[in-house]
């Protein structure tokens, strides 16, 4: 067993539903191991400006039910800097700080195992993203509730697209990945789910729609947003140009980052915080929660090579098709 006597949660990246869940286990687990357990605001920018402070069990109270992250979250691609990480180092070192639980995705994973490598600082990380595109997790926090977000706004898109006979591109978020898209696509009933991973030129979703059904209104398209938020204004001018149909776009945005988190958001969440304090005292370090078939394991960081995990189903993509045939 390790001798941790103060460890800093930390929230980073974009935020995610489910996070302060993830922040309220890994205080309370510390707390029932004599941990002191501290935050750091606005993820490593808040090791930076020193904004650290110590948490208690009541700070913690009455947020498992909120989205966003009570410690508040930025990217911070400064900390890619050698010298910026002994100076975070050597502030943590100051106050004391012998770990760190970093909730976030692979970009904040990154900095946490530098800072492992260089400074021997243990780091355990808690997949945090609406995205789900980290390798070595099946599932990330916050990327359910997301879906059912989105989900809920489709339902919402598809009564007034009925009423008016109109056609929708619905834009979805999940950067240059498509497992939102994919997902929100199936229980939505698109008509026709277009993701990064298997990409569609103008032409050819022209003529699938042209083929599929000429006449069919009230349809809705689900687009992920890919390298270029808002690109579903473009599609929809060249599709509704070509087939003399209306289609109205709607872009999701942000509002699938926030809200009160799903039930199993709050339970991976809430299982991984207490499993990342166990992981810390046991002497783990450079590893992080996931999800792999089912069960939650330890995982090795992703390699940063690799970027993101993408969406890759064909049996999926083929099921998809006959489903979207309307
Ligand atoms: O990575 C999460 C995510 O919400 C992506 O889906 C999206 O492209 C991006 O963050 C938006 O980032 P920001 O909130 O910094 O604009």
């Amino acid at each position: 067993m390790s001798t941790i006597k103060k460890l800093l949660v930390m929230t980073s990246g974009g935020d995610s539903p489910g996070m302060n869940a993830a922040i309220r286990a890994v205080v309370r687990a510390s707390l029932s191991q004599k941990i002191v357990p501290y935050a750091a605001e606005l993820g490593y920018r808040g090791i930076l400006e020193e904004n650290i402070y110590e948490l208690t069990s009541t700070s913690v109270g009455n947020i498992i039910q909120r989205g966003g992250t009570i410690l508040k979250s930025a990217r911070y691609p400064e900390f890619t800097d050698p010298e910026v990480r002994q100076k975070a180092a050597s502030i943590l070192k100051q106050h004391g700080i012998d770990a760190l639980v970093v909730l976030g995705g692979d970009g904040s994973f990154r900095g946490g195992k530098l800072l492992e490598e260089e400074w021997g600082i243990k780091v355990i990380g808690i997949p945090c993203t609406i995205d789900n595109d980290i390798h070595g997790s099946d599932y990330t926090i916050g990327f359910d509730t997301a879906r059912n977000t989105a989900l809920e706004a489709i339902d919402r898109i598809r009564d007034t697209a009925f009423s008016h006979n109109r056609n929708f591109l619905v834009e979805v978020m999940g950067r240059d990945t498509g497992f939102l898209a994919m997902d929100v696509g199936i229980a939505g009933g698109a008509e026709l789910v277009l993701i990064p991973e298997y990409p569609i030129e103008i032409p050819q979703l022209i003529e699938i729609l042209r083929t599929r059904n000429s006449k069919k209104m009230g349809s809705i398209i689900v687009v992920a947003e890919g390298q270029k938020p808002g690109r579903s204004f473009e599609i929809a001018e060249k599709i509704q140009g070509a087939l003399d149909m209306e289609y109205r776009v709607c872009i999701l945005g942000h509002t699938q980052r926030g809200g009160t988190p799903s039930l199993l958001d709050r339970k991976y969440a809430s299982l991984m915080g207490v499993r990342a304090v166990e992981a810390l005292r046991e002497g783990l370090s450079g590893k992080m929660l996931a999800i792999q078939h089912g069960d939650m394991v330890l995982a090795d960081f992703p390699n940063p090579a690799l970027g993101p995990r993408h969406f890759h189903d064909n049996d999926l993509m083929k099921s998809n098709e006959i489903l979207c045939r309307g």
